[in-house]
């Protein structure tokens, strides 16, 4: 059996926290969920339109242009609400017509999918949709506050896909357009093409159809360089993508992460590859997750680059998922540019070799390298260099990379490991932002779309740790496209219902300063004297902020909590609700000081039985829910609520005329629920003596990762019967989190109850 299906499997049989356990080094939990309305996004659609997924972010005309079906509109950078103006591109009803001819489905692929947006070096921009299965590409032109698409149409052909559903990548430098899609109908002839600007008659540079060059491929992103005055410029376009694998020996068809290159200057072969790229190259992109056999597939990539170092310095971030479907952890890889221009200009080829008949292998070729070193740019200032075009380049070198476009060894990221493993919605799209802290180092922040409409931002440090997770789109829509103006500072965030834009941080989230310096968000500070958490950029104070966590510049003594007062009423359940502000901090709930030994993390449940003779019932008293918190630099505490519970037999009547006349049948309820817990907690004991936990050693370190809370306060006087075990909603969570022995949002010991009362 497959080992990733014989674990789920025995995850089934046994209780899912086992489960939890062995995969919980890699569930790095949010620290903060914010729900979605409480995002404090600004959000723009259409009636009538979809498909928000292509945006190019105009800071010199303040706009935001989405390209979405059939339309493009041009927002307000500074908030998106405000639409500016839009163009509509719709097929004509012969396209559709024809298109519905060859099979397609008029009313969605037949449609007209903007893929395609760059800005031209004179201000224009460049659009392409899919038009109906029938690629084109138009001028577009922004004047006197008005969008205009421009004639003549060019062909979209190897620009722009053909299936709206297909992935795609393309760059625009210098008004040359780099696509990677796929140039026919059935979308059975992947490329990676260069349409020149200049001269489009020399015709466009591409790939061979060979399943050696490109085998079945999904491209995710392409990224240059950016352009500087140095003489060594990295004058090359990356592509991002992965595609069946060819190298291992695999009896199934095996995808595998791959990155490509080829130079900017490649004009193609004299003879050999005419009109091919002559540089094209492309190794394995490894980010090995623990655990897992089959490579990861990628999904996004972001180049992020320090402008006052060296090209080399920067640094690919890329999402990944995974490919058997058993496995719900997405990841994050990061790798240095150097380590891939290492890998291209310095690696060994891998080369075909025909083991016994038919069969191909691909193993490291060991013969010589013939010369100048094949997928090599072509340095046309070289002094005494015969090669000054790709054109001159001999045969033997052309022939070599027509066959061997594979290096032998994979890229490893950073550290060899992902800096972030999270179990739940799968990642789609990053981006990177570099920020200053207070303690003058700078950080990278990442944000992290996922297919459930979250976006996760993390810190890249030595640790995984996410700073939070914010619902952006509910019902939730896949992220398609993530954007950053540097202008405003805004983060833009498409899917196929709506755009939405929202600030990098919300310090306001915080409210306490163990809460603010915890969260390690180099855009927040505490601001002592103001009493509240604020952001970096917009204080003059001197604020407390620590990217490890140690909160101990917090003032000692927390914000004073005013107890709330409540009242139970004998036979009654009263539940007392804490919202934690983190999901990494431990609740405890006290009674007139002294720790309750459970602690349930969505409300403790008080039983008032002072209706019986028996007084030590009387379950009245101070209720105060501390969170724990810990970070490396040490544990923190704070006092989130306090409660005064008094038993009240006033107002029988008014109980009842509540209660609706239920009590009593909620009371024979809640007798049923207690046994049928008392049972459970029985036969856990049974198997809990059977199979000794992992779980419960995770939970003597107290190191267990907390559940997504219910944020909303909630507390009521609720009969028992209403009072079933929630089920968490968290798909990415195992219920270990939740204590052990007890069903969730059932405290046994702070019942108290005596069995003879049952
Ligand atoms: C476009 O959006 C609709 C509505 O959400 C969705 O059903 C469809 O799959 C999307 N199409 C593409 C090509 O993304
Ligand atoms: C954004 O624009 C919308 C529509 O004009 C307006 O209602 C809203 O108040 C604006 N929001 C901000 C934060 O400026
Ligand atoms: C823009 O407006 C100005 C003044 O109203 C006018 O002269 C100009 O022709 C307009 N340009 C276009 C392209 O419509
Ligand atoms: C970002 O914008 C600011 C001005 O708003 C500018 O000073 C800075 O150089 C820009 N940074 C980058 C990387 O473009």
């Amino acid at each position: 059996m497959h080992p990733l299906l014989s674990l789920s499997v025995f995850g089934l049989l046994l209780p899912t926290a086992l489960m939890h356990v062995v995969d919980s080094p890699l569930d790095c939990i949010p620290r903060r969920s914010v729900p979605s309305n409480s995002n404090n996004a600004l959000l723009f659609w259409e009636e009538g339109v979809f498909n928000y997924s292509t945006m190019l972010v105009r800071e010199d005309l303040d706009l935001l242009v989405v390209g979405a079906r059939e339309a493009v509109f041009a927002l307000d950078l500074r908030n998106i609400s405000k639409k500016i103006t839009s163009v509509e591109w719709k097929v004509s009803p012969k396209q559709v017509e024809d298109c519905r001819r060859k099979g397609k489905d008029a009313e969605t692929e037949c449609k007209n999918y903007i893929r395609i947006l760059h800005e031209m070096m004179d201000g224009k921009m460049y659009v392409c949709g899919t038009n109906a299965f029938d690629p084109a590409c138009k001028k577009m032109l922004y004047v006197n506050g008005s969008l205009t698409l421009m004639k003549p149409e060019d062909d979209g052909k190897g620009k722009c896909p053909f299936d709206p559903f297909q992935k795609h990548a393309s760059i625009m430098i210098k008004n040359d357009l780099y696509s990677a899609t796929s140039m026919n109908f059935l979308g059975s002839e992947p490329v990676l093409m260069l349409s020149p600007y200049v001269n489009p008659q020399s015709g466009p540079i591409r790939t061979e159809i060979k399943s050696s060059w490109l085998y079945d491929p999904n491209f995710v992103s392409m990224a240059s360089m950016p352009d500087s005055e140095k003489a060594d410029n990295d004058n090359k376009v990356y592509v991002f993508f992965s595609e069946t694998a060819v190298e291992f020996d695999c009896y199934s068809k095996l995808a595998v992460s791959r990155v490509a290159r080829v130079c900017k200057g490649d004009q193609g072969g004299l003879r050999t590859l005419q009109k091919r790229w002559t540089s094209f190259l492309k190794a394995r992109l490894d980010c090995p997750v623990p655990g897992s056999q089959l490579p990861y597939i990628i999904q996004d990539s972001f180049r992020w680059c320090d402008p006052s170092l060296h090209w080399e310095k920067c640094v690919f971030y890329a999402t990944f998922t995974p490919q058997s479907h058993t496995s719900k952890i997405s990841a994050v890889c990061a790798y240095r540019m150097s380590d891939i221009r290492e890998q291209f200009s310095e690696g060994k080829y891998k080369t075909q070799a025909s083991v016994e008949t038919s069969y191909i292998k691909w193993v490291t070729f060991s013969g010589e390298v013939p010369k100048p070193r094949p997928g090599s740019c072509i340095n046309s200032e070289a002094p005494n260099s015969e090669i000054k075009t790709t054109l001159d380049l001999p045969d033997k070198t052309l022939q070599f990379i027509r066959d061997k476009p594979l290096m032998d060894q994979a890229i490893e990221p950073i550290g060899g490991r992902p800096l972030l493993t999270h179990k739940g919605a799968a990642f789609t799209q990053i981006i990177v932002k570099q920020v200053q802290a207070l303690d003058g180092e700078k950080y990278n922040v990442m944000f992290i779309g996922t297919d459930q409409g979250k976006l996760l931002k993390a810190l890249h440090s030595e640790e995984m740790f996410i700073i939070e997770e914010v619902q952006l789109f509910t019902p939730p829509q896949e992220i398609k496209i993530l954007k950053f103006s540097n202008k405003t500072g805004q983060i833009y965030v498409g899917s196929d219902i709506s755009v939405v834009q929202i600030a990098p941080a919300n310090c306001e989230r915080s409210s306490t300063c163990f809460d603010c310096v915890l969260s390690r968000d180099p855009y927040c500070g505490w601001d002592k004297g103001e009493g509240k958490c604020v952001s970096v950029s917009s204080s003059q104070s001197v604020l407390i902020q620590d990217m490890k966590g140690n909160a101990s510049h917090c003032p000692d003594a927390g914000p004073v909590v005013e107890p709330l007062y409540r009242n139970i009423r004998p036979g009654r359940i009263l539940k007392l609700s804490c919202p934690s502000p983190s999901n990494l901090a431990k609740l405890i709930w006290k009674r007139n000081g002294i720790p309750l030994p459970h602690s349930p993390e969505d409300g403790l449940l008080i039983l008032d039985n002072s209706d019986d003779d028996n007084n030590n019932n009387n379950n009245s008293g101070q209720y105060s829910c501390l969170s724990v918190e810990k970070s490396k630099a040490g544990e923190y505490e704070t006092v989130v609520v306090s409660y005064v519970v008094r038993t009240s037999f006033e107002n029988k009547s008014v109980t009842q005329a509540q209660s609706g006349g239920q009590s009593h049948s909620g009371l024979i309820a809640a007798v049923v629920f207690l046994v049928v817990c008392l049972v459970l907690l029985l036969a856990w004991k049974v198997v809990k003596r059977h199979i000794n936990l992992p779980c419960d050693r995770t939970k003597k370190k107290g190191e267990e990762p907390q559940q997504t809370r219910d944020l909303e306060a909630r507390d009521a006087s609720v009969p028992l019967a209403a009072e079933t075990p929630k089920n968490h909603t968290n798909a990415g969570d195992a219920p270990c989190q939740s204590e052990g022995t007890n069903p969730p949002g059932v405290n046994f010991s702070s019942m108290q109850f005596d069995e003879s009362t049952i």
